[in-house]
């Protein structure tokens, strides 16, 4: 019986060294040749049974360490088998790990959206709470309940777009000040931020931009409140040393009203071609709510007073970042967008 065993061994090794080594399917051909259920080393065991019982320790221990070569003679072979394959496949498809990866790009906030988030976080913090509004209004909220009626020469003020028969695209964010003095008793502090729409297309105005509205109204609320605040609020925009002025103005629905000028951004207020030499630049309007626009909204202007004002987004994010044109605040240029 042990030369069946050991010529079993000999034709195992014959034909391991005939089979190709860079073929794993081969080799694992073979293992299942001599190992598999049915394979010849497995047969040797099963022939165990038909020994007489003394022969059977000696003959199994045989097999056993048969069995143990082969299985270890075919782990190496389809380990080489398996680098062989890893090898071919590095060597077809070389990869150059030095090149750079694809890179996933990062986007960023925008300039406008960066700063609505300030304006919001600065007002929130002093109490004010925000009110979004809405883009389309109709002609009592853009105008009439402003102290603006229809023949009104201010109307021409701003070039509204009209659709249907007394509903505008909001010319301003003031009218979202009604529809919250209609829904909230004073005492209150509210802004406005959104966008408004005007016919009018040049360097510096768009037919879409963005605006913040603000509101105060309660008892012995005076023009130095509303100073006050506006002052600190271009601080936080523009920084500590910018000074403000308050210059007599008119607008239908605050009285007095006023215009805000800060110092010039780029000179510091010595007068420089941006400023056109004034020094001051106007950021926005402000005054006293009109008692008129109190009546409109049921609010008893015996017994209260309130400031309003009301600034450009746009034009606040041209001026801290010299932006030339206000048009590219909205034309998804990324050659423009990636510079923030
Ligand atoms: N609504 C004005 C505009 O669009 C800005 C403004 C001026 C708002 C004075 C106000 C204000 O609340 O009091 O030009």
């Amino acid at each position: 019986m042990s030369e069946n065993i050991n010529s079993l061994k000999s034709t195992f090794e014959n034909e391991l060294s005939l089979v190709d080594l860079t073929n794993k399917e081969a080799v694992d051909n073979l293992r299942v040749k001599y190992l598999g259920k049915k394979g010849l080393v497995t047969d040797l065991l099963k022939q165990m049974g038909t020994l007489p019982a003394e022969e059977r320790p000696a003959y199994g221990k045989l097999v056993n360490e048969l069995k143990a070569f082969v299985a270890e003679k075919i782990e190496q072979a389809i380990t080489t088998a398996q680098e062989a394959e890893l090898n071919k496949k590095l060597s077809e498809g070389y990869v150059d790990v030095s090149l750079p990866g694809n890179g996933i790009p990062v986007g960023s906030t925008h300039p406008l959206y960066d700063i609505r988030e300030e304006i919001i976080d600065f007002f929130a913090q002093m109490g004010f709470e925000v009110d979004f509004g809405r883009d389309i209004e109709t002609d009592w909220y853009n105008f009439e309940a402003l102290n603006t009626p229809p023949d009104h020469p201010s109307r021409d003020m701003q070039d509204t777009f009209y659709m249907d028969e007394g509903v505008v695209l909001r010319s301003h964010t003031s009218g979202t000040q009604i529809h919250y003095m209609e829904t909230h008793k004073p005492p209150f502090r509210m802004i406005a931020p959104g966008h408004v729409f005007r016919v009018d297309n040049d360097a510096t105005h768009a037919p879409m931009f963005q605006q913040c509205e603000g509101l105060v109204v309660d008892e012995n609320i005076s023009f130095a409140h509303l100073k006050g605040v506006l002052q600190l609020f271009m601080k936080k925009l523009f920084g500590e040393n910018v000074k403000t002025r308050f210059r007599p103005s008119f607008f239908p629905f605050t009285e007095p009203s006023a215009e805000m000028d800060v110092s010039c951004v780029f000179c510091g207020g010595n007068g420089c071609r941006r400023c056109k030499g004034t020094g001051w630049m106007e950021i926005g309007g402000c005054g006293s709510v009109d008692p008129n626009v109190f009546k409109n909204c049921g609010i008893d202007s015996e017994k209260y007073t309130g400031f309003a004002f009301g600034f450009g987004l746009d034009r606040i994010a041209m001026l801290r970042h010299s932006i030339p044109e206000i048009s590219l605040l909205t034309s998804n240029d990324q050659r423009f967008l990636e510079q923030f």
